[in-house]
């Protein structure tokens, strides 16, 4: 790969260190679930584990808006190890946001607290599709620079990059913000097949770049999060979704990371999100996760799928839907234990480090 393309002596101690990486990382029983094999305890992570409610995040955050933290290497290395270090975690992730490569090639946005990203010019037009350029390592040396202080610290805790699929970030950039029912981004597909189909193809080859860069700089696995896609039907995914978000997965299979594939409100969409080239498949706590693996189909590994407002329960209840979500994951391929959407900030973090310990003594092989 590119590290290795150049004869230069920085770009081969970079390829160096990324062996490293990928040797103290390889036999993490995160990467064992993701590639189906057998693992000492089924490995638990939580999306948006970095950041929400820890007292430790609010203190280094205070003062600092949402998008220049995620531009500070140092602040986002710490950021990103504190549910590491508190929870016991199998996996990290990396601390951004899924509008940071967009800000990174131009566009005028920003994070509103309460509200989420918020775009100054909606992209609605031909025209308009001129404004997403393509990402370079150089926009983002920020995320080069953190990555490798993270992979020093993490040693055999592997660290999962991350970006937003093409549906999802294209919601954001023609609604102009967060929106519930999509209305002018379902007009554009609908109304202008060619427009819509021209902007996600931009977008996953953004995105794809996006991935490369965390993959070379040391992640070892990637998510591609398709947060809002659960709003279409399976026809429609599959016409005006799938093949941007397959350019995406394609950009970075050469690499052999694996790719975990995530949606809220998906449970028709689990087959093709599969098809379109995860290794992985995220699954909301709307379906159980054996109907899920008959819904995927065989040869993937599945992610989740605790609904999070469980964890406002008293602890035997949270113990309990915990040992449903286990009980349905025995028969599956592989199993990486998460939530069924994000941890939530007014969340109590205590009951979230109770609730690794219980998987990893619960699934103690
Ligand atoms: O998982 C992690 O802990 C890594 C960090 C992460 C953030 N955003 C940090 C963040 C990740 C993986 C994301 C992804 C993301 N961002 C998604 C996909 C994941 C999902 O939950 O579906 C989406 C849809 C976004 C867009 C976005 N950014 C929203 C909806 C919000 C919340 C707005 C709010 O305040 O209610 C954000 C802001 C954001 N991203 C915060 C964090 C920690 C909160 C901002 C803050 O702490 O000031």
């Amino acid at each position: 790969m590119s590290a290795n393309d150049s004869p230069s002596g920085q770009q081969t101690t970079t390829s160096a260190s990324l062996d490293a990486v990928r040797h103290a990382t390889h036999d993490s029983a995160f990467l064992k679930a993701c590639r189906r094999e057998p693992v000492p305890h089924t490995p638990v992570w939580f999306m948006r584990q970095a950041g929400r409610s820890l007292p430790e995040y609010l203190k280094v955050r205070e003062g600092i808006a949402m998008l220049d933290s995620c531009m500070m290497p140092e602040l986002v290395a710490e950021i990103t190890l504190q549910p590491v270090r508190r929870h016991k975690v199998d996996a990290a992730i990396y601390f951004s946001d899924i509008v940071v490569p967009l800000k990174a090639i131009g566009i005028d946005l920003d994070i509103k607290p309460g509200v989420g990203p918020v775009i100054a010019e909606p992209i609605r037009t031909r025209a308009d599709l001129a404004r997403l350029r393509d990402l370079t390592p150089e926009d983002v040396p920020y995320v080069t620079e953190a990555i490798g202080m993270l992979t020093a610290e993490l040693g055999s805790t592997p660290l999962i990059g991350f970006a937003g699929a093409p549906f999802t970030l294209a919601s954001y950039l023609v609604e102009g913000g967060p929106s519930r029912n999509h209305e002018r981004t379902k007009a554009m597909m609908y109304g202008d097949p060619q427009l819509w189909a021209d902007l996600v193809d931009r977008l996953a080859e953004i995105t794809g770049a996006f991935l490369k860069v965390q993959i070379e700089a040391g992640a070892s696995a990637v998510q591609l999060f398709d947060s809002w896609v659960g709003a279409l039907a399976p026809a429609d995914y599959r016409s005006a979704v799938l093949p941007a978000s397959a350019k995406v997965f394609d950009a970075v299979a050469p690499y052999g990371v694996p790719r975990i594939h995530f949606g809220v409100g998906t449970g028709e969409l689990l087959g093709l999100m599969g098809e379109a080239g995860a290794d992985v498949v995220g699954v909301d706590w709307r379906v159980p996760l054996d109907e899920a693996a008959r819904r995927v189909g065989p040869g993937k590994a599945l992610q989740g799928n605790l609904d999070p407002a469980v964890l406002y329960a008293p602890a035997p209840a949270v113990e309990r839907k915990t040992r449903e979500v286990l009980d349905a994951a025995a028969g599956l391929e592989g199993h990486v234990f998460n939530l069924g959407h994000g941890v939530m900030p007014t969340m109590d973090p205590d009951a979230l480090t109770r609730l690794v310990s219980y998987v990893h003594e619960q699934t103690a092989r």
